[in-house]
């Protein structure tokens, strides 16, 4: 009994040994020293603590416990280093197809694209055609589109906002800023047809940045059902369109989806419809919430501040009074909207719709003494500089003249990120908040129904009675 119970000793002792020796070596082999945090539940990881904080906590609560660099979490199902501070944007803007490469998660590349596509990187979306994406919104592309905005604007205003007292901003903006996406990628003007492609799309969009768990009755099933109803509705489009290319139909199409059935790759040949389809849903997905969330944002702090509506009524009157009557807002007129662009880029400072974006490593790297191992995902956040007191003195106020001058120290203000990922709709985005701004200044005044509205955090800020504004129309 003895002997097994001393040899029991002895290979307990060995293996003690064994392991803390291992454990030693292990470290003196120098594994790597990960970025601090932690990465909670399996699968879910911390998105469920990132939904329930908020993203603006969750990232602050993080940059003071474990680095105000670098720290790492697991998001989507992914094993996360999220970098902060204009440090951190630069380091991620900069070295863009050097030690990272796009990702965007699982949940949405299901939901978007057809299965086959999935694990092909190279058909990802925003991958296909970028170039082609950034030539049609450059500045010259979309100056035709400024007056269509500003008619679409206006009735949208009479159908929408004259009829009622009150409007519920953060709902008609939705149906303002989809209606012309509808019109000027596809010219899709029809209600009914706008209906179809729409409800569908809100299951898409709440769903896309879900935890990729496909069960019925999750916010992500939901997106998938949604995503296939709008991508053969899609398709349906593309069909149609290209049968009228092709039998030479005169045709008197200035959309988006004209333009791409049209270009043609080095090698001549046309994009197939799949290429099509996925420029046109990445412009729909990039679009929808994020323009209809910067008008929202917009028109609460109009509606709050009167010294700001103020300035910005004067500017857009001064532009009022100089048109003909029912004449259209153009280019030169939206040059002349300084003060206005200044108030609503300090509504994305404090109000951003969208949260940063995704990188993947593509080799080990070290960055603030911490190695991101190759695989590892990455995120760049506005949530670490644009209330940063460091960056943005006092920051909880609104003051747009922040934007004057030189304006914010570079990669501070990142609401449309930076580099050469950095979003290519940034100046369709500005056109369509301003001309926006113009239409509604120039005819209503605006007042806060709700004061102190709660934010809460879905897929993106979402406010929680949908900012109602009580709106006074101007004594002519
Ligand atoms: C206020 C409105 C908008 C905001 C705040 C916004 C913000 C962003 C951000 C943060 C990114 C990620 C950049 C990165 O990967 O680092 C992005 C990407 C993108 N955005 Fe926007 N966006 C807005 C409107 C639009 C509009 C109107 C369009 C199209 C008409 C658009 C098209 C895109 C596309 C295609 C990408 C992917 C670019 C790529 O991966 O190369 N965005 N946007």
């Amino acid at each position: 009994m003895d002997a097994i119970f001393s040899c029991l000793l002895l290979l307990a002792t060995l293996f003690l040994s064994l392991s803390l020796i291992f454990r030693v070596n292990k470290r003196n082999l120098g594994s790597p020293k990960l970025p601090p945090g932690k990465t909670g539940w399996p699968l879910v990881g911390e998105s469920i603590v990132l939904t329930m904080a908020g993203p603006e906590k969750f990232i602050k609560d993080r940059m003071r416990k474990y680095s105000p660099e670098v720290f790492q979490t697991s998001l989507l199902g992914e094993k996360m280093a999220v970098f902060c501070g204009a440090k951190g944007n630069k380091f991620l803007f900069s070295n863009e197809n050097t030690l990272l490469t796009s990702w965007w998660p699982l949940s949405l590349k299901k939901v978007l694209l057809f299965p086959s596509f999935v694990d092909d990187p190279i058909k990802e979306v925003g991958e296909l055609s970028r170039g082609f994406l950034h030539d049609i919104l450059k500045p010259e592309a979309l100056k035709h589109y400024i007056p269509v905005m500003d008619s679409m604007a206006r009735q949208h205003l009479d159908e929408e906002w004259t009829p009622h007292g009150e409007v519920k901003v953060f709902l008609v903006s939705k149906k303002y800023t989809f209606g012309l996406a509808c019109e000027l990628f596809m010219s899709i003007n029809n209600p009914d047809h706008i209906a179809r492609l729409a409800n569908p799309f809100t299951l898409i969009t709440s769903g896309i940045f879900s935890v990729p768990i496909d069960l019925p009755g999750t916010a992500y099933n939901r997106a998938i059902k949604g995503g296939k109803m709008v991508r053969n509705e899609i398709l349906m489009i593309i069909r149609e369109r290209r049968k009228e290319l092709l039998e030479n139909k005169e045709t008197t199409y200035h959309d988006m989806l004209s333009r791409m059935l049209l270009v043609t790759h080095e090698n001549g040949e046309f994009m197939n419809e799949m290429e099509i389809y996925h420029n046109i849903m990445g412009l729909l997905v990039a679009s929808y919430e994020t323009t209809s969330a910067a008008v929202t944002f917009v028109m609460n702090y109009l509606a709050e501040l009167p010294h700001i509506y103020d300035g910005v009524f004067k500017e857009q009157m001064e532009i009022a009074k100089s048109k003909g009557p029912g004449e259209l807002l153009n280019w030169e007129d939206i040059e002349k909207m300084k003060y206005s662009w200044n108030v609503a880029r300090e509504a994305l400072r404090l109000m951003p719709p969208a949260l940063g974006a995704f990188r993947e490593a593509t080799t080990d790297f070290t960055y603030a003494g911490f190695t991101i191992p190759k695989g590892w995902k990455t995120f760049w956040t506005v949530n670490s500089t644009h209330k940063n007191p460091k960056y943005f003195p006092n920051p909880e106020k609104f003051d747009p003249s922040r934007f004057e001058g030189s304006g914010p120290a570079p990669f501070t203000f990142v609401p449309f990120g930076g580099g050469p990922r950095m979003c290519p709709g940034k100046e369709y985005a500005r056109l369509e908040v301003l001309v926006f701004m113009h239409n509604v200044v120039t005819r209503f005044k605006l007042e806060k129904a709700i004061a102190n509205e709660k934010m809460i955090f879905r897929s993106s800020l979402t406010p929680m009675n949908g900012v109602p504004v009580r709106i006074h129309p101007h004594e002519n």
